[in-house]
This record gives structure tokens, C-alpha cells and sequence, in this order.
């Protein structure tokens, strides 16, 4: 198999691939009139909405294949690590599980492990895996996931590494169902890739370059989901705030969610993530006036200090990210605001991290996600010089968290005794004669009330806060 090529998708390639999903289906098919057991795959995610979604077009690919989903490793005939690479942890993880499962390999032969996702389109981790990992059976990349039965069957005619990783990436794919794992709720993408390149950020060199799907395309889908009784979408895409710049027909993100807050059988519309730098007024006023876009704003700030957001290459300052909160707030009575922060980005001094503290209490966040900077080899963070000591890294993580939690408390606190609505997603993971759901911001709650309201969106008194959730009983 040919490796790191470029090339564009036609609907030929999708109608090519059904194809060979035939070829795998009949071949496990008549693998079960032998045996009267089930092929069995599982799909290991790790990263963002991104890959989970990706996950969930294989595992409609799979379906169609006749696999059963496995419930564990010493279950799976097939196995797919979808990988992420945003920070070392999350490859370090990677490397472990595809080393614990040589010997598993050696002892059930025809065993398939296939490698995609962000981690592929790194050339030295795809030679990484040839040298140190041999038992792995296909690695593909993030722009020719649709590719993935076509790679599989040449796996099982062939007795080598199949490895098809494309460096850029091709036109818009329509045409990939996904299996949703839950029907309730679904992910959409709007878009693909980053143009943006923050300097720490590997994701622009795994995704590729911005492109937009067509509005019409997005409504069908959502439109489809809507009459088969999903309630709730969440529109992704690294930076949706610059929807529709790659599209002919001018449409922008304000323009779509007005769209799609005419479809039917839709309750609530959430997106993911916004960038400040491109966040309009439009969009505000879009959120405030769409009775199904929820009233939550996730915007990740990454640090409170003007000069290391110019490092960062972020393109705002902390002023302009406090405006665009204070505008949200006066807009959007109750409007819930969640943030992603990076702690220890290189040359970070003490006064640029007391300046994300400051922020931090002035946003008065609702939910944040913490990450200590990790250097990403390729990005041009990783080459300067100034890197922040790991123990520094850690301190400066443990005080910002000993911030947050309490001011994220403190919000919670506010809604004791109000009426929230909640969707109900099922029943609680906690304590299982409760239910849970989520309520518009976002907040997770734990309720009493009957199993009939599952799927429902239902009036709840919250009656307790917590940091991470909060009680609450169905009226
Ligand atoms: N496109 C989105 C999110 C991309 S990755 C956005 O721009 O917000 C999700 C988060 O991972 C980022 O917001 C950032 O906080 C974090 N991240 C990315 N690269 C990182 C790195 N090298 N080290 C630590 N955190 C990182
Ligand atoms: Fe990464 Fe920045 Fe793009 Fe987000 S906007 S994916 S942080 S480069
Ligand atoms: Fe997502 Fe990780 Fe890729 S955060 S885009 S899966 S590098």
C-alpha cells in the first residue's frame, strides 16, 4: 500500500468503499455459519468531539460489516486505537496499550490491529510504530478515515503492514453515516480543520487546512436526526466562529444557527469551540434570540496575560476576551461560560500567571478545563527556549485549580432552590434510582423522578450544589 499520498474524494470513493464493506460483511458472514460466533471490533477513543465522532462513522462502517461490538480487548477480533495528539499523555497511552497487546497478538494470530487519528499524521510516529510495533496491521490517518474497509480488506488479503496516511486533506466527505452511540444526542460537524495555528497547538498540522461543510448539507443532516428523534446536536469544529469563510455562497456561523433553529423535532443546539479572536456580535445576538441554542459559551481563553497570548499567537488580548464576556453576560441573563487553560506556556512568569488568576475571577468561569503545557515537537512553541520547569508546571496548576473550584462552587450555589430544565439522559451513574441529565449550561444533575421522563426535557428543583454537579428533583 502506498503511504502519505494526497489526493481529493469523489463520491465514486464512498460508493468504491460500500464495495468492500460487502467483500468484509460476506467474509464474516460466512466466517459465523462456520464458527456461530460473531466477529467482534472495538474502537478505543481518545481526544476531543473530533475523533469521538470520527469513532462513531466507524463504527457505522463496522455495523455494516456485520461486527458486533466487543465489549473488551480479550474479546475483539478487530481492534482501532483512534489517537490523539494535542498533548504527550495522550500519546504516551497509545504506545503502552499497543505494547501490552504484542502478546495478546502472539497468541491469537488473526487477531486485526488497526491505528488512525491525529498521532498518524505525525511521519515519526507512523515510523515509530513500523520499527517498534510490528504486530499493528493498518494505520490510516484522520483525511482518509472513510477509507478504512477498503484498508481492511487488503489487510486480510495481504500478510503485511497496510499504511495509507494522506498529508493534506482532500475535499469535504458527505455521505458518512455515524452510528450514534447515543441517539438523544448527536454530533454534527461544520467544519474541518484549523487555519489557525496557535503556537503551541499540533492540531493544524493533523487536520489540516479549514473547509466548511455546505449549510444545506449540515440542515439535511440535522433534519434527519431531528425526525429520528435525537433532541440535542452539538455543531463541531475547532474554531466555529469562522464557519462558511471557505464557502462560495457567503454564510456565516450567526446565519447557521438561525438555520437550524428552525428544525423541527431539534430541542437544543450546543457548539463547539469558538475562538475569540473571531466571535461576533452577530453570534451573540444569534444565541439570544434562538430559542434552541442553549446559553452556554464555551471559550477557551488559554491564559489571562495579553503578552503571552501574543506568544500563543491567539490574536486577542485579555481585554478584548473580557468584553466579549461582558457582552455575553448583558445579552444573555444566566448565560453559562467554560474555558480551556494552558498553565506553564514557555516564558509564563509569575505576574503573566497571576494575570489568568485575576481572570479567572473575573469571568467567574461556570467549568474550565486545565492542561499543564505540553511540548509538541513541529509546533513553534516546542523551539523556544524559555521553557517553564515541569515543578513550576504543577504548582502553578494546583494554585490555579485551589481558584477555580471554589468560584465554579459558588456558581453552582447561586442555582439551589431555582427550576432548571433538564434533558434526561437516563439513569444516574451514581445512585441508579435517580436520573440524570444536563441542564442548558451545561450542568450535569443527578434527580429524583420517574423513567418515563427519560429522553425528556423536564422542569427540576435543584435542591443541593456541588463543584462537579448538582441534586435536584423532577416536578
Ligand atoms: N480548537 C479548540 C481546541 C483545540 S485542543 C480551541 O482552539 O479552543 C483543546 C485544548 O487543548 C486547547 O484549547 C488547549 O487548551 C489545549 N492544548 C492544545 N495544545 C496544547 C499543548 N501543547 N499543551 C497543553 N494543552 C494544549
Ligand atoms: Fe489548536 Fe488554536 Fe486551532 Fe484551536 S484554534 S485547534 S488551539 S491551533
Ligand atoms: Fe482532537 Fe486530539 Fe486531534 S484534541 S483534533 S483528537 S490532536
Amino acid at each position: 500500500m502506498s503511504e502519505r499520498k494526497e489526493a481529493k474524494v469523489s463520491l465514486e470513493d464512498i460508493a468504491l468503499q460500500n464495495e468492500y464493506i460487502e467483500i468484509m460483511k460476506a467474509e464474516n458472514e460466512e466466517d459465523y455459519e462456520k464458527t456461530h460466533k460473531k466477529k467482534k471490533a472495538l474502537i478505543v477513543t481518545y481526544g476531543c468531539q473530533m475523533n469521538e465522532h470520527d469513532s462513531e462513522k466507524l463504527m457505522a462502517m463496522l455495523d455494516n460489516m456485520s461486527y458486533e461490538q466487543a465489549d473488551n480487548i480479550d474479546d475483539a477480533d478487530l481492534i482501532i486505537y483512534n489517537t490523539c495528539c494535542v498533548r504527550e499523555n495522550a500519546e504516551l497511552k497509545v504506545y503502552g496499550n499497543l505494547g501490552q497487546l504484542k502478546p495478546k497478538k502472539a497468541k491469537k494470530k488473526d487477531m486485526i490491529i488497526a491505528v488512525c487519528g491525529c498521532m498518524m499524521q505525525q511521519p515519526h510516529v507512523v515510523n515509530e510504530i513500523k520499527k517498534k510495533y510490528r504486530h499493528v496491521d493498518i494505520i490510516f490517518g484522520t483525511h482518509n478515515l472513510h477509507k478504512f474497509p477498503q484498508l481492511l480488506v487488503a489487510c486480510r488479503q495481504k500478510q503485511t503492514m497496510v499504511v495509507d496516511v494522506w498529508e493534506s486533506e482532500g475535499e469535504v466527505v458527505e455521505g458518512l453515516k455515524a452510528a450514534r452511540r447515543f441517539s438523544l444526542k448527536g454530533f454534527v460537524n461544520i467544519m474541518y480543520g484549523c487555519n489557525n495555528f496557535c503556537t503551541y497547538c499540533i492540531v493544524p498540522y493533523t487536520r489540516g487546512r479549514e473547509r466548511s461543510r455546505k449549510p444545506e448539507d449540515i440542515v439535511n443532516e440535522v433534519r434527519e436526526l431531528g425526525q429520528e428523534g435525537t433532541k440535542e446536536i452539538t455543531l463541531l469544529g475547532q474554531n466555529v466562529n469562522s464557519y462558511g469563510k471557505t464557502l462560495e455562497e457567503k454564510v456565516d456561523f450567526a446565519q447557521l444557527l438561525r438555520m437550524l433553529n428552525e428544525v423541527e423535532g431539534i430541542e437544543r443546539i450546543r457548539f463547539m469551540t469558538s475562538h475569540p479572536k473571531d466571535l461576533s456580535y452577530d453570534l451573540i445576538e444569534a444565541m439570544r434570540d434562538c430559542d434552541k441554542v442553549c446559553n452556554h459559551m464555551h471559550l477557551p481563553v488559554q491564559s489571562g496575560s495579553s503578552r503571552v497570548l501574543k506568544k500563543m499567537n491567539r490574536h486577542y488580548t485579555r481585554e478584548d476576551y473580557l468584553k466579549i464576556v461582558h457582552d455575553l453576560k448583558r445579552e444573555i441573563p444566566g448565560v453559562a461560560i467554560s474555558t480551556d487553560i494552558i498553565v506553564g506556556f514557555p516564558g509564563e512568569t509569575e505576574e503573566d500567571f497571576n494575570d489568568t488568576l485575576s481572570l479567572v475571577e473575573e469571568v467567574g468561569y461556570d467549568s474550565s478545563f486545565t492542561f499543564l503545557y505540553s511540548i509538541r515537537e513541529g509546533t513553534p512553541a516546542a523551539k523556544y527556549e524559555d521553557q517553564v520547569p515541569e515543578d513550576v508546571k504543577h504548582e502553578r496548576f494546583n494554585r490555579l485549580l485551589n481558584v477555580l473550584n471554589p468560584i465554579i462552587n459558588d456558581n453552582n450555589k447561586k442555582l439551589e432552590g431555582k427550576t432548571l430544565k433538564v434533558l434526561v439522559e437516563g439513569l444516574s451513574k451514581t445512585d441508579k434510582t435517580k436520573l440524570m441529565g444536563r441542564t442548558e449550561t451545561s450542568k450535569l444533575v443527578n434527580f429524583s423522578g420517574d423513567k418515563e421522563l427519560i429522553g425528556q426535557v423536564v422542569d427540576v428543583k435543584i435542591t443541593k450544589a456541588k463543584t462537579f454537579s448538582l441534586e435536584g428533583e423532577a416536578l
